[in-house]
């Protein structure tokens, strides 16, 4: 039997949820159970987690690994925050030291974070070959951080997996054709199935009084919002006028709670704008399968809201998801408080925009463990070790 050792390089919240589907799969290496014979059949992935430390918070990071039944990394670096380059160069520095102790077959990296970033350009340096989930995004706004995450990510990976048609399109505009897979999206399946979960264990709507479709959830973490001070204006009073007809639920992320006075959290309180730390995923699936809007400028969460068919308000002025607009159930306002207004009233008076179909076909996580099999049988010649 031939075994592969894969390190997974992870460290924001949405990687942990975007890891677990791909994590259980190779666990219960389900993709053995369908294939047909092919070179890859009996190839075993020996999975490692390595997390950057980025996110360190409870709520932001060891809630989720015990929530998704993610198994314990084997590495922390322990990174924490900073400026853009103090982060990376630790992560640099973590991450070379123990590539070089496990010796991975291959990397696989995760979205458009920094610890993306650094897991690929490391593993690129050490020859590892990269596989890259959720390749092919673009906001095509470079002054995102996140944008040169992932268009850098995308041009050192070997193996792609592209959650869109649109983004299978922009890989090849940049002349990426080559293993580029269109497998759908990994974040759908966790959502789904999760949300199910939530359904029966939350308790977050009984415990903030919140009726079904009777209030709005908000989520704002883009830098380019939070460290603006005007964009954040903007949002801040359309939350609060919003929050005169019904009350808004806010689960803040820290980086925004940074920006928040004391005294403007009791202002929102007494204005019906419920400010909460961040919400575990079960909660935060729970809020958005049953709020009237959801207004956000994360990736993860407007998709979220289209897959449980419920309006969303998107806090920038592009996405890269641009199928959730196309679909009809999200709209994108900026940040201004008069065209976030419009948009939520606009997307307060429901239709139905029917189901949002991403992409039909197996299951994510199925679809990219058989392909890093078949990756792994085809360039990875490694002596067969007889058990
Ligand atoms: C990062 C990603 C962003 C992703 C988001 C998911 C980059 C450049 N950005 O943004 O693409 O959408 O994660 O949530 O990688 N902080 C804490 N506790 C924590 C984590 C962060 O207090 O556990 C605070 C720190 O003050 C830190 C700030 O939040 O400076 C920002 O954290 P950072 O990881 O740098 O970026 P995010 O805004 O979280
Ligand atoms: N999320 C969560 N609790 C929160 C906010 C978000 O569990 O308080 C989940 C959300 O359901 C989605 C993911 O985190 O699955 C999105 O991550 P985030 O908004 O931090 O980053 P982005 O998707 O914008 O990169």
């Amino acid at each position: 039997m031939q075994s592969i050792k894969l390190a997974t390089i992870l460290g924001a919240r949405p990687q942990f949820i975007k890891a677990a589907p791909v994590s259980q799969a190779i666990a219960a290496n389900q993709s053995a159970a369908h294939s047909t014979g092919a070179d890859f059949e009996g190839l075993e992935i020996d999975e490692i987690l390595i997390h950057t430390g980025q996110h360190y918070d409870q709520g932001m990071s060891d809630t989720f690994f015990n929530s998704l039944n993610l198994k314990t990394p084997r590495y922390n670096l322990g990174v924490g925050s900073g400026s853009h380059g103090k982060q990376l160069a630790k992560m640099f520095e973590g991450l070379e030291a123990v590539l070089g102790i496990e010796h991975p077959d291959l990397v696989l990296v995760y979205g458009d974070t920094n610890s993306t970033l650094a897991g690929a350009l490391i593993a690129d340096r050490l020859q590892i070959p990269v596989i890259h989930v959720e390749a092919g995004l673009r906001s095509f706004n470079r002054s995102m951080p996140e944008e040169s995450n992932r268009i850098l990510t995308d041009h050192l990976s070997s193996l792609l997996f592209a959650p869109t048609r649109t983004a299978v399109n922009n890989l090849l505009v940049e002349g990426i054709t080559k293993e580029v897979h269109l497998v759908g999206d990994v974040m759908q399946e966790a959502a789904i199935v999760n949300g199910r979960v939530a359904e029966r264990k939350s308790k977050i709507l009984q415990s903030l009084g919140l009726a079904h479709k009777g209030y709005s959830l908000a989520t704002v973490h883009r830098a380019e919002n939070t460290d603006d001070p005007l964009r954040l204006a903007g949002i801040v009073q359309a939350l609060l006028k919003i929050s005169h007809s019904e009350p808004v639920v806010w689960p803040m992320h820290p980086r925004t709670r940074q920006r928040v006075s004391k005294e403007e959290l009791e202002r929102f309180a007494s204005a019906g704008l419920l400010v909460i730390p961040p919400a575990t995923y079960l909660d935060m699936l729970a809020l958005e399968q049953k709020a009237n809007v959801i207004l956000t400028d994360s990736g993860g969460v407007q998709k979220e809201a289209s897959w449980f068919q419920v309006p969303c308000v998107t806090l920038r002025e592009e996405t890269e998801w641009i199928e959730t607009v196309e679909s009809g159930w999200n709209h994108l306002a900026g940040t201004s408080a008069e065209s976030i207004c419009k948009a939520f009233e606009r997307a307060r008076h429901r239709v139905d925009h029917g189901f949002y179909q991403q992409f039909s076909g197996p299951l994510a996580s199925q679809l990219i463990v058989d392909q890093i099999k078949i990756f792994a049988a085809n360039h990875i010649r490694k002596p067969v070790t007889v058990r």
